[in-house]
């Protein structure tokens, strides 16, 4: 049995909580926020996950002091707040914990993924980054469940693989921390772009061309950061797009849906909550300029987001780009920059 905290009393982390109950450990949630914690001790219910009965064997704190001997610290925060709560809990940890992130995103500014940002910030303990198809909705109920667990240092996967397994929650190891990590954090735009095309009515075929072009603009910016092309074609790629861009669940769909009836942008975060996508897509169009990678969608999701864009003009403009051929045969950065002479204009 191992000792587990969770940082956060968020829909995901409570769901990653229960799952550790479920695999035999001793489980207690950290939260800052007092009202989470009173919801959970009065009601083991939480509104981040409505209709999920939260263990009653997990322990529930305010003070950091119950990291002292934990083996493993999730972090289950939004991606905007990782780097200050990694900063928050450094002090308590001791060397031998393992800190599985779960948040997915790109800091801005930095442009780092949020494993490099918890690494930062706690430089002593391994870091291993889980991420994949895995809804806080379904993973609690006890549904089928798979993702993926990265770290460069394999022996750390291997240790969250074997302790988190359950009969109904598997987890493939990957040493590709950069692909694994840019999918998660990526797929959100891509969510966030379906959803603007449902809310505008459109159908599957109009879905399908995102997610199928958008994993292609994902992958270039994957390989122009050092990530494996596979990787992609896994459960933190497709796998992970599927799942955001397809499902009731998907915060980031349900406020592109909103975006796409007419509700202002900021509106629709308002509304919504956590929408990772919003702020993400901001820095992946930075980023993309700052590697000359071309991603069309990601660019007109970020001027419909940031610049006023409308919705229907940007959704045109992707069908109206120059002809092309589907695929570049690329399966590395080096192949990438042969078949592109100059930055921006590969796409
Ligand atoms: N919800 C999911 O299904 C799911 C699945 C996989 C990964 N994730 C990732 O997990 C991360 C958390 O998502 P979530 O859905 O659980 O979010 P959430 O909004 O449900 O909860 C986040 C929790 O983080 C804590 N928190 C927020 N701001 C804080 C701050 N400034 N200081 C201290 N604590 C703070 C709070 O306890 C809050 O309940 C995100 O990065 C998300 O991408 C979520």
């Amino acid at each position: 049995m191992a000792k587990i905290t969770v940082i956060g009393a968020g829909a995901f982390g409570l769901a990653l909580a229960n799952t550790c109950v479920d695999a035999g450990h001793s489980v207690t949630v950290w939260s800052a926020f007092a009202p989470e914690l009173e919801e959970l001790r009065t009601k083991h219910e939480s509104s981040k996950l409505p209709g999920v009965k939260i263990s009653e064997q997990i322990t529930l704190t305010d003070d950091l002091h119950c990291l002292d001997d934990t083996d493993v610290a999730i972090i289950g925060i939004p991606s905007s707040f990782v780097r200050s709560v990694a900063k928050q809990i450094s002090p308590y940890l001791n060397k031998k914990t393992v800190l599985v992130d779960t948040s997915k995103g790109i800091e801005a500014g930095t442009f780092k993924r949020m494993s490099e940002v918890v690494e930062e910030e706690c430089p002593n303990n391994p870091v291993v980054a889980l991420t994949g198809p895995s809804h806080a909705e379904e993973l609690s109920l006890g549904i089928p469940t798979t993702v993926a667990v990265a770290c460069k240092d394999v022996q750390y996967a291997e240790y969250i693989q074997d302790i988190f397994t359950t009969s109904t929650f598997r987890l493939y190891v990957n040493t590709d921390v950069i692909g694994c990590e840019l999918g998660g954090a990526m797929k959100n735009i891509i969510a966030l772009a379906c959803g603007v095309s449902d809310g505008l009515g459109y159908g599957d075929n109009t879905k399908a061309a995102l997610m199928t072009r958008g994993i292609h603009e994902i992958t270039k910016l994957g390989l122009a950061m050092g990530a494996e092309v596979d990787t992609f074609g896994g459960l933190t790629g497709i796998g992970d797009l599927i799942v955001t861009c397809t499902s009731v669940h998907s915060r980031n769909r349900r406020a592109g849906m909103l975006i796409g009836q007419g509700v202002s942008p900021e509106e629709a975060v308002r509304q919504v909550g956590t929408v990772e996508g919003y702020f993400c897509c901001q820095v992946a169009a930075a980023l993309s300029r700052k590697l000359g990678v071309s991603m069309p969608i990601t660019e007109e999701l970020n001027h419909i987001l940031y610049e006023q864009g409308d919705v229907r003009e940007s959704l045109h403009k992707l069908m109206g780009r120059p002809n092309r051929h589907e695929c570049e045969r690329y399966t590395t950065l080096e192949e990438l920059n042969r078949l592109h002479t100059a930055p921006g204009d590969h796409y």
